[in-house]
């Protein structure tokens, strides 16, 4: 449980445009529930809204748009299926995809996404897993987590292909220290981590936003266990280049691409 003491949530609040209606202060009230938060009248700017509530970020709701926003460091989170697209053609093309090859992800598998984010890798599981596969992500984060949730149900990609992808996958706000130990054993094909890195990738800006959001906790050995225990092929987990995290769990298969400056890490159980 320790991995989980270090997280504070920071305190939000919900509002709407400025033009609000009573459906989209209805919507607020609501969104308010869902991510632990106050739904509060707009009034002035942003900035000044969290400093007359004493909050750290905004949930703004308009007709067309959810977005999380931090004013004091300029962070906006909103949900967006980031480089799935690309990475579907690259399978599509042959090229393949590196997180697919560690998974060694087949149509029909179930896969438990212990970290979904904002689901990009998500999405590139549920296009090989194909419908007869089950994704299931986790998300501990409220905001990401709702945000996420209402994403994949209601985004609309220029790609009506991607749009289905997005409708397949299954999220749950949760902590996965504690959705592992409630699992079968041997429930999914394969388990999945991709704690956010503690030294990021340069090139990586569009993950900023969620980074800074996100739960930063690494996966222990506890945790390495109990998803060993859950899976049926393997436990994959996603590092920077270089990272301590195979010596300290004991992890000797891993896949690198030095190009991308990332690693899988693979257990069997
Ligand atoms: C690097 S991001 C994952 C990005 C994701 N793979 C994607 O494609 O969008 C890591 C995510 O895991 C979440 N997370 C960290 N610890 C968690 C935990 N114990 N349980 C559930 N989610 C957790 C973070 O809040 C963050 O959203």
């Amino acid at each position: 449980m320790a991995a989980s003491l270090c997280y504070m949530n920071p305190t939000m609040i919900v509002t709407t445009s400025h033009r609000s209606s009573a459906e989209l202060w209805r919507q607020a009230e609501e969104w308010a529930q869902r991510i632990g938060a106050r739904a509060v009248r707009r009034q002035g700017s942003l900035a000044h809204l969290c400093e007359l509530h004493e909050a750290d970020g905004v949930l703004t709701i308009t007709n067309d748009r959810l977005v999380y926003r931090e004013p004091a460091s300029g962070l906006e989170y909103f949900f967006h299926p980031g480089m799935a697209k690309v990475r579907i053609h690259n399978i599509e093309v042959g090229r393949g995809d590196p997180m697919i090859g560690a998974m060694q992800l087949r149509p029909g598998d179930g896969l438990l996404d212990c970290t979904v984010g904002r689901a990009s890798d998500a999405v590139v599981a549920a296009y090989v897993a194909g419908p007869q596969g089950h994704i299931l992500g986790l998300e501990k984060v409220p905001v990401i987590a709702q945000l996420t949730i209402h994403g994949l149900a209601t985004y609309e990609d220029s790609s009506r292909k991607v749009t289905q992808l997005l409708r397949r996958i299954e999220v749950v706000q949760a902590d996965y220290n504690d959705y592992l130990p409630a699992c079968a054993d041997d429930s999914f094909d394969t388990v999945y981590f991709d704690p956010v890195f503690h030294e990021p990738v340069e090139k990586s800006e569009p993950m900023k936003p969620l980074r800074e959001l996100a739960d930063k906790a690494t996966v222990t050995a506890g945790a390495l266990q109990q998803a060993l225990r859950v899976a049926r092929r393997s436990v994959v987990i996603k590092q920077r280049y270089g990272t301590p995290l195979w010596d300290q769990l004991g992890i000797t298969q891993v896949l690198s691409s030095r190009s991308s400056r990332i690693e899988y890490g693979i257990a069997e159980p």
